[in-house]
């Protein structure tokens, strides 16, 4: 028999590079700020680090604007960086996930300037360029970030497509050059010793051949997106993957049906895409309910499975989502108590760790292009930096002046701080992700429903029992076990029930 694909169960934890730890005082988080804070990492207790992107790069996205695929940014290091935490990260027993961006490039990189330069030269059929329709763009597709989706290039009258940024032309992926030019820069990071890839808009890259209007004018339009020449590009990268020993795709399929979600993956497509579904859902037992058996329903097969995401550097946080505040966040603890236990892959992001809840950033301080163009709050409050001290000047994540603000509770909600008490947000994850692996993993993952009152979830793995309050009153249910683990306060064991606190999941042992 084949032994476990190491990913399969895999809790993986974005670093969203920018704000996890700055080693040079620039404000500005960097590779090695990660390599040195391995150790806390490892003790956290995940199984691999997913870093976003690091690669030079102009920035008007953050570092989704990649000038070259193949280097590291003087802001956040050097190829000798990456080799060190590549290596530190192995050898503390951790994966490193990178994130490689095929959809677009950056306007900065040298593909599309010879593009722009020469429009008799090769490069110019990477991108996607056209005549306006008398002056207007070719078609009425939109940006995510706002305002239509074409950028008129002034010297030569062609517009170029751009499903993002202006300064982030789409790439070609009808030029067969586009696609050995990926090639290459795959193999160039799965020698360096790189476990795997996080692919941007994995949901993206072929556009309608004619490149049609939307006839419903919609922010996103159905021929811009998810066409099925797409998934042919991951049937191809899933075969040179396989070329190496043990490496993994994900796809970010920004897509609300799970059902679509589920063509991407597979043993001859990606190992894993991102499930946004389970971020959209409301703290609701029956929502809850629905996710997880649909989920389990269409992503436990060979070849791939399922993956839980709460949070992301591009959503608002869940503790606010659930509420905000107390609430919130014990809301948000009892959610990732019960995806923790589940069979497939949780994505944990940076600071969930701590209960950090969206941050509020003044407007004079903004940094996301969405909140500039889009007339949307954009991204900023889930990207203030990891406070890891209670420190006021740079919390231990800089000694500089750090590029966003930190969020008002840092004081209390930190790494040190956090780690002194038992009762905290920290403490809690440690102890969920140390039993998940010595206690959950080693249940079978068939999941059996028990009965439960309205607004509570309760289910079996194996020996494993556990339940979910989603009131905001304390509700019982006929159980009977031993308690390993509670969201929030302990249960109460009385004459076979359990009483669960509000909003809170605990884990029990059970037996029979
Ligand atoms: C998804 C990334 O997560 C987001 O941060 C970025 O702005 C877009 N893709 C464009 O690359």
């Amino acid at each position: 028999m084949q032994p476990e694909p190491w990913w399969r169960d895999a809790v993986f934890y974005e670093v969203y590079i920018r704000s996890f730890a700055d080693s040079d005082g620039d404000g500005v988080g960097d590779l090695d700020g990660i390599r040195r804070k391995l150790p806390y990492l490892a003790d956290l207790g995940i199984d691999a680090i997913w870093v976003t992107p690091f690669y030079p790069s102009p920035m008007h996205d953050h570092g989704y604007d990649v000038a070259d695929y193949c280097n590291v940014d003087p802001q956040f290091g050097s190829l000798a960086d990456l080799d060190a935490l590549v290596g530190d990260a192995h050898a503390a027993g951790l994966r490193v996930v990178i994130d490689v961006v095929p959809n677009h490039t950056s306007s900065d990189h040298p593909w599309f300037r010879e593009a722009l330069a020469d429009p008799t030269s090769a490069k110019r059929d990477w991108y996607i360029f056209r005549p306006g329709r008398e002056g207007q763009p070719p078609n009425n597709w939109q940006s995510v970030f706002g305002g239509s989706a074409w950028q008129r290039d002034p010297a030569s009258g062609e517009f170029y497509l751009h499903l993002f940024d202006a300064s982030q032309p789409d790439l070609n992926w009808r030029n067969p050059d586009v696609h050995e030019a990926f090639h290459r820069v795959l193999r160039f990071w799965l020698d360096r010793g790189v476990d795997g890839f996080r692919i941007d808009v994995a949901h993206a890259l072929y556009k309608d051949v004619a490149l049609r209007d939307d006839p419903s004018g919609a922010e996103r339009s159905p021929y811009a997106w998810d066409q099925d020449e797409t998934l042919e590009v991951w049937e191809d990268w899933r075969r040179l993957v396989d070329g190496y020993d043990d490496r993994m795709l994900v796809g970010e399929v920004f897509l609300y049906d799970p059902e679509r979600v589920a063509q991407y993956v597979g043993a001859d497509r990606l190992h894993q895409a991102f499930n946004f579904s389970v971020a959209r859902t409301p703290f609701d037992a029956d929502a809850f309910r629905d996710i997880v058996q649909r989920s389990l329903r269409l992503f436990r097969r060979p070849g791939t499975t399922p993956t839980w995401v709460l949070s992301n550097h591009d959503l608002v946080r869940h503790a606010t989502r659930f509420g905000g505040g107390e609430i919130g966040v014990r809301r948000a603890r009892a959610a990732s108590a019960l995806l923790l236990a589940l069979p497939g892959s949780p994505y944990l992001y940076q600071g969930e760790e701590l209960g950090l809840e969206q941050s509020i950033v003044p407007p004079e301080l903004r940094q996301d292009p969405v909140f500039f163009q889009s007339g949307r709050d954009g991204r900023d409050g889930c990207r203030t930096p990891l406070p890891w001290t209670d420190e006021p000047q740079g919390h231990g994540f800089t000694v500089g002046d750090a590029w966003l603000p930190f969020d008002k509770d840092a004081a209390d909600r930190n790494v040190d701080t956090e780690s002194r008490d038992e009762r905290s947000t920290l403490s809690f994850y440690r102890r969920c992700l140390r039993l998940r692996r010595d206690v959950v993993l080693l249940e079978d993952d068939e999941l059996t429903w028990l009965d439960a009152p309205d607004q509570m979830l309760a289910w079996r793995r194996g020996a494993l029992a556990v339940v979910t309050n989603f009131a905001d009153t304390a509700e019982a249910l006929a159980l009977d076990g031993d308690v390993l683990l509670s969201s929030a306060d302990a249960p109460a064991m009385d004459s076979g029930h359990v009483t669960v606190p509000a909003a809170t999941t605990v884990w029990l042992s059970v037996s029979g």
